[in-house]
């Protein structure tokens, strides 16, 4: 009897294709019937931040060998054919049209595009196209420019609140009522995605108003879609290939320019073109986490409890494509029991490259500002960082007042703590020391929203052959997700993993859930159960009404499935059997719509981060040495890729605290350091062994009940709960903390470089 593969350690289904460089990444597509004709697109960027393309000079461009076409700002519109995009998908694509007006709204844009025989021939092109512009002076500071309201979170709820206990007047009050106070502002820099795949496209185009595009995207109903009002097509004659993705993390949610001008150019030359970004321009032309200040202030009693809880936020919002940043979303307004609290996120319109959610986009920054503002506040009362956090305990939200569906927050404390034998360390700072190296501990607490998302399909087929295909337009930013649908399907069917082939990435398929806010699995697993469910009732009616079933006149109730094989009447037979006996290859159905949130209830997942790091005495280098994280994600769907979401999500972190940060020169809008030689992410010797422990607890009210054995389909697949941004929350802060703990300098200033704390 094969064994649920649900929770277990399951190699990816195509970790083979991976390793070998046989999976097929955006820029490995070769269109093999039309490889012959293939051409090469390399685009050519802006030098300046604000102002007015006043003349492109693209004659030495086109005199150079292999070169087919160069496309200059301002281009006709004729040549290209590029529309506005409206409605839905106006949220994920960049709002201007590229290359159709002489306006440059960001250093980096692109202005140019050059179509060569080779990729060589089209850099070496590119490099010989100069512009002349009317520069105006760059709005490139938060502090200076006019201050907005943020306006709604991402999840709709308020940027800004004011929830005063009865009798306070303002949070200013509460705070001078409380005997305990911490201030503290923070500030970071750009961060960047920095996938490892940079962003790259192939389209060809198969008949005059129909295209193919191979590209990475988190979102493929919607980049389609965009794709489609872009090139004025109709929304079903574009198809979209996500196959294998090398990183979203927020990057891949937009239809930034790169992918409509190669579409445009391969269809305006008729020929199949690819286009794929250079590293540099990845920092300018597929967004970035905004650069932002933050103040938390936080009021107690001498025990640590706490009386108000202040946030305020001020962060750039680009003139064209922005995230809102608002980072006390799903952080103060979220974590701890308050009486008062008040939360306000401002942004300053700037000359900047679009920005774009970045791996826990608002609660990375914000829970780096809270969690080290308790810190201090641990400090400040004298109690233990811990114990200060179970005593602020909240069980119902400190802003809607609601119940989480599911929190064992208090027991990811006491795991983690007692793996990490938190009870030994020293609060006193710089009170071990060894040799050269300073040592010291810290933790944090992360948080993110899991937010239920309905509206999409899943199809399951049974084949004759005894195997099963799961199909759903989701896409794998290299999360696992292709292994998760395969799982799902597996356990909902009850037949072996080797038996279920998955197929993702092709807007072809049932409109699949989006791969963001760490909620593809949850919104994927149902989806998966639904329509298994609704093939295993298709069968039955196949069993009891077609020539050549032995149940042909029998009831459909009376029959009952179990792991691949039909029950009923004393007979048994596998669905493929079946399947052959009624002269069928297949039987397909998809999920049924609904599945709407339960109402009454929030829904988080949580974590807490036990650090250890060592710092240098003399040169101020920064080492972490040990990290353990425990979270509570629901129902752990595959234990080997859910550890290696959460690794990777806390070498985010160690990139947050200790290397990333990209500087916007206030003169030239210039993101300065946009290289990886400059932007300095993360290595395997900055990351230890990181010690993950997942609490495995469903959560069944997130997505719906567990099965009880009595049903058909599901061995209890459900519960599950995002797990891709939690490692990152809150990790940098655990960090932070565990510096201050070595060498008694607060850095709050990210990331914490070896220069601050000499
Ligand atoms: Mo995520 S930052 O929703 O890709």
């Amino acid at each position: 009897m094969p064994r649920s593969p649900v929770g277990r350690e399951i190699d990816r289904v195509d970790g083979r294709l991976k390793v070998t460089g046989a999976a097929e990444y955006s820029g490995d597509y070769r269109a093999p019937e039309r490889a012959a004709d293939l051409a090469h697109a390399h685009l050519v960027t802006s030098t300046i931040a604000r102002g007015t393309i006043t003349r492109i000079d693209t004659a030495a461009a086109l005199a150079s060998p292999g070169v087919l076409r160069v496309y200059a700002a301002p281009e006709p519109i004729e040549r290209l054919a590029l529309y506005g995009v409206t409605g839905q998908a106006a949220g994920f694509t960049e709002p201007y049209i590229p290359l159709q007006t002489a306006a440059v709204h960001f250093y980096g844009q692109a202005i140019a595009m050059v179509v060569a025989e080779t990729p060589e021939q089209a850099r070496d092109a590119a490099a010989l196209v100069t512009a002349t512009y009317a520069a105006e002076p760059p709005r490139t500071s938060i502090a200076d420019e006019p201050h907005v309201p943020a306006g709604p979170t991402i999840s709709g709820s308020p940027s800004s609140l004011n929830i005063l206990a009865p009798g306070v007047e303002s949070i200013d009050a509460a705070l001078a009522a409380s005997d305990v106070v911490v201030e503290a502002e923070f500030h970071q820099n750009v961060q960047h995605h920095v996938g490892m795949e940079p962003h790259a496209v192939l389209a060809v185009w198969e008949e005059p108003d129909r295209v193919t595009i191979y590209a990475g995207a988190q979102i493929p109903a919607a980049y389609a879609l965009g794709m489609a009002q872009r090139l004025g097509l109709l929304p079903q004659n574009v198809r979209l290939i996500t196959k294998y993705v090398g990183g979203g993390f927020g990057a891949r949610v937009v239809l930034w320019s790169d992918t409509p001008l190669a579409a445009a150019a391969a269809r305006e030359l008729g020929r199949p073109v690819r286009l794929v970004l250079t590293r540099e321009q990845m920092f300018t032309l597929t967004g970035h986490r905004s650069h932002l200040t933050q103040t938390v202030r936080l009021g107690a009693s001498r025990r640590g409890v706490l009386n108000a809880v202040s946030h305020r936020s001020l962060a750039e919002r680009p003139s064209t494509m922005s995230f809102t940043m608002t980072p006390a979303h799903s952080t103060s307004d979220a974590l701890y029991s308050t009486p008062n609290l008040h939360v306000d996120a401002q942004l300053a319109v700037l000359d900047i490259p679009g920005s774009r959610a970045m791996r826990g986009p608002n609660e990375a920054p914000g829970s780096f500002a809270l969690e080290t503002a308790m810190d201090e506040l641990a400090i400040a009362t004298g109690v233990d960082p811990v114990a200060l956090r179970l005593r602020n305990y909240a069980t119902t939200s400190p802003s809607s007042g609601l119940p989480w569906s599911s929190k064992h927050l208090d027991e990811c404390y006491r795991v983690g703590a007692e793996r990490f034998g938190w009870s030994t360390r020293s609060a006193t700072p710089r009170a071990r020391v060894d040799g050269q190296w300073l040592y010291g501990t810290g933790m944090a607490t992360a948080i993110y929203p899991a937010a239920r998302r309905t509206g999409f399909a899943a199809r399951v087929q049974l084949r004759n052959d005894d195997t099963a295909v799961v199909s759903t337009a989701t896409s794998d930013l290299g999360t696992g997700a292709t292994t998760m649908v395969a799982i799902s399907g597996a356990d909902a069917l009850g037949i072996p993993l080797a038996r279920v082939t998955p197929e993702i990435g092709d807007t072809y398929l049932p409109p699949g859930a989006p791969a963001v806010g760490s909620s593809g699995t949850h919104a994927t697993v149902p989806l998966v159960v639904d329509a298994a469910r609704n093939v295993i009732a298709e069968l039955k009616r196949l069993a009891v009404t077609r020539d050549g079933s032995p149940w042909q006149g029998a009831a459909a109730e009376d029959l009952r499935y179990e792991r691949g094989i039909l029950h009923g009447g004393g007979r048994s037979m596998t669905f493929g059997r079946l399947l052959t006996a009624i002269g069928s290859r297949g039987v397909d159905m998809e999920s049924s719509p609904g599945g709407d949130p339960i109402p009454g209830v929030i829904h988080h997942s949580f974590g807490a981060h036990f650090c250890e790091v060592r710092v240098n005495r003399f040169t101020g280098e920064t080492r972490v040495t040990r990290f353990t994280t425990v979270a509570d994600v629901g129902r752990v769907i595959n234990a080997k890729a859910a550890r290696s979401q959460l690794v990777g999500g806390v070498i985010f972190g160690i990139g947050h605290a200790l290397l990333e940060e990209n500087h916007l020169e206030l003169r030239t809008g210039r993101l300065a350091n946009s290289t990886l030689a400059d932007y300095l992410v993360p290595v395997n010797a900055d990351v230890p062994d990181i010690d993950v422990v997942m609490l495995d607890r469903p959560d069944p009210r997130l997505t719906g009940p567990l099965g009880d054995g009595s049903e058909d389909v599901g061995t209890g697949s459900l519960g599950a709960r995002g797990l891709g941004e939690i490692g990152t929350v809150a990790s940098a802060a655990a960090i932070g903390n565990a510096v201050y703990n070595a060498t008694g300098i607060r850095v709050r200033d990210v990331p914490i470089t070896p220069d601050k704390l000499i």
